[in-house]
């Protein structure tokens, strides 16, 4: 078969032609760009290797090859960050090896279960915050932008379970900058920024304060009031690696870009889910119904107690449908160390490897009926049936996100609170469409109308 050819252009400054959105341009830059990938991977027999100038970029869309790169023979494969390094700096989900093993480990702890009855309040108090807002904007009917809603939620999250923080800083305006920066098709348009509906063209000032704002947060979340002074949160646990003599790699910058890991990864990752949720929601309201019928039969009309939260099975399988129909990382990259063949194509040493969970979310070949919102799909028996590696929302082997079950726990309880006492209303175009950026958002976000409960 012949490699397909795309062509592009060099671009200008900010080190945006060495990121790999920048080059699948051609792909994204289309009306609906998952239907593009997934038509040519159906053509291409699931792999597709795509040469550019100087470098080949191969597609992979098949279970099996999901676990070739990331499990079986994950050490040939290492990460892939240029471009996105003013978000991540140095933290360790974008570095490899033992040094990655290092900085990795003095961090567990924060994300095991038994961790997370105690983050229960704080997520609960959070979500609290997030309710008195919506009971505004219940009363003036105003219209809202829902991944702002729930990336400020998220974030809050964030900074009080697993910094012992107050959130210090106005979220929605770390958003907006932040957003700057990632919410865009590729690193080309970054210099594009939408401005009232219109785009402008961003000056470099602009790209530098947003970034200046996003660098400023660690130490902003450091000196803020502390909550409890609780002895075993992450944070400490960051402090505490900075203070050994014997981890010098893990310098006072580690900390501050491991912090800067988490009001990203484990902020916009989990609100798009939400989001993308209570969209889902709005088009089904059986299963809105549903989850306030389980809210109901689980704890009456009281807030969930900790020791309830994993009866509330249902709300879960939608969150799990959410993350199979709109996967927030909807592709894991990453660049050969070595030679390797993957689907009967030749892997060279420097490529770059694409792994596209979205199109085994939405194949045919492991789910029935795929494009249907069916959360009954990840009910116990039905789940145990599914091919390996088809669901990859937090991807797999060792590199797997640290806080897939924690965000979990985060929405599950936010679904739960937010229904019982308001009905989102969708209010933009339907059907919601999706822009692939670094993450899967909706194009042109999700209005919403929030209605209170009498
Ligand atoms: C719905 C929510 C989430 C999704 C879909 C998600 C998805 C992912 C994925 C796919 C990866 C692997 C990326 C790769 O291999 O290139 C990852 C890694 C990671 N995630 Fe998440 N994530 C979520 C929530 C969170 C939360 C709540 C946190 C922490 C508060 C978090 C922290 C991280 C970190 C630190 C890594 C890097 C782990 C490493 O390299 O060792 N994520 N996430």
């Amino acid at each position: 078969m012949a490699d397909m050819t795309v062509a592009y252009s060099p671009s200008h400054g900010l080190g945006e032609e060495q990121s790999i959105w920048f080059k699948l341009t051609p792909l994204l830059n289309q009306e609906n760009p998952m239907q593009v990938l997934m038509a040519l991977s159906e053509k291409y027999g699931g792999v597709i290797p795509i040469n550019l100038k100087n470098q080949r970029i191969v597609l992979l869309s098949e279970p099996a090859h999901a676990e070739r790169v990331l499990v079986s023979n994950a050490d040939n494969y290492t990460k892939y960050f240029d471009g996105l390094r003013p978000i991540f700096g140095k933290s360790m989900i974008t570095i490899d090896g033992a040094l990655w093993q290092k900085i990795r480990t003095p961090q567990q702890a924060a994300f095991h279960p038994n961790m997370f009855e105690e983050y229960f309040p704080y997520l609960m108090s959070a979500i609290d915050s997030k309710m008195a807002r919506w009971a505004k904007f219940a009363a003036t009917g105003e219209t809202i932008e829902m991944v702002e809603e729930t990336w400020t939620l998220a974030a809050e999250m964030v900074c009080k379970a697993l910094f012992d923080r107050e959130i210090p800083f106005n979220p929605h305006f770390v958003f907006s900058q932040v957003k700057t920066y990632t919410d865009v098709m590729n690193h080309k348009s970054i210099r594009l920024k939408n401005q009232r509906g219109e785009l402008v063209e961003m000056t470099g000032e602009d790209t530098a304060k947003a970034m200046e704002v996003w660098h400023s947060i660690p130490d902003t979340v450091m000196g803020a009031n502390i909550l409890e002074h609780r002895e075993k949160t992450l944070l400490k646990m960051l402090e505490a690696a900075e203070a050994d003599p014997d981890f010098p790699e893990f310098d006072h910058r580690q900390v501050i870009d491991e912090m800067k890991q988490y009001l990203w990864a484990g902020t916009e990752t989990t609100a798009l889910t939400l989001a993308w949720s209570l969209y889902l929601l709005s088009q089904h309201p059986e299963a809105l119904e549903r989850i306030r019928a389980e809210a109901r039969a689980v704890c009456g009309e009281r807030d969930p107690q900790w020791q309830e939260v994993q009866q509330l099975s249902y709300t879960r399988m939608v969150i799990q449908e959410t993350m199979r129909l709109f996967p927030p990382i909807w592709a894991l990259i990453r660049i050969a160390a070595g030679d390797d063949e993957i689907g009967g194509h030749k892997i060279k040493v420097g490529d770059k490897v694409v792994i596209l969970t979205y199109i085994a979310h939405h194949s045919p070949k492991y789910w029935t009926d795929p494009e249907k919102f069916d959360p009954e799909r990840f009910a116990p028996e039905r789940a145990k049936k599914r091919v390996k590696y088809s669901y990859l929302p937090f991807a797999a082997g060792k590199r797997a996100c640290i806080g897939g079950a924690l965000s979990q726990i985060e929405n599950t309880l936010a679904l739960v609170q937010l229904l019982r006492r308001f009905t989102p209303e969708y209010v933009g175009p339907q059907p919601a469409k999706i822009h692939a950026t670094v993450t899967l958002c909706p194009k042109g976000g999700l209005p919403f109308r929030i209605r209170a409960l009498s």
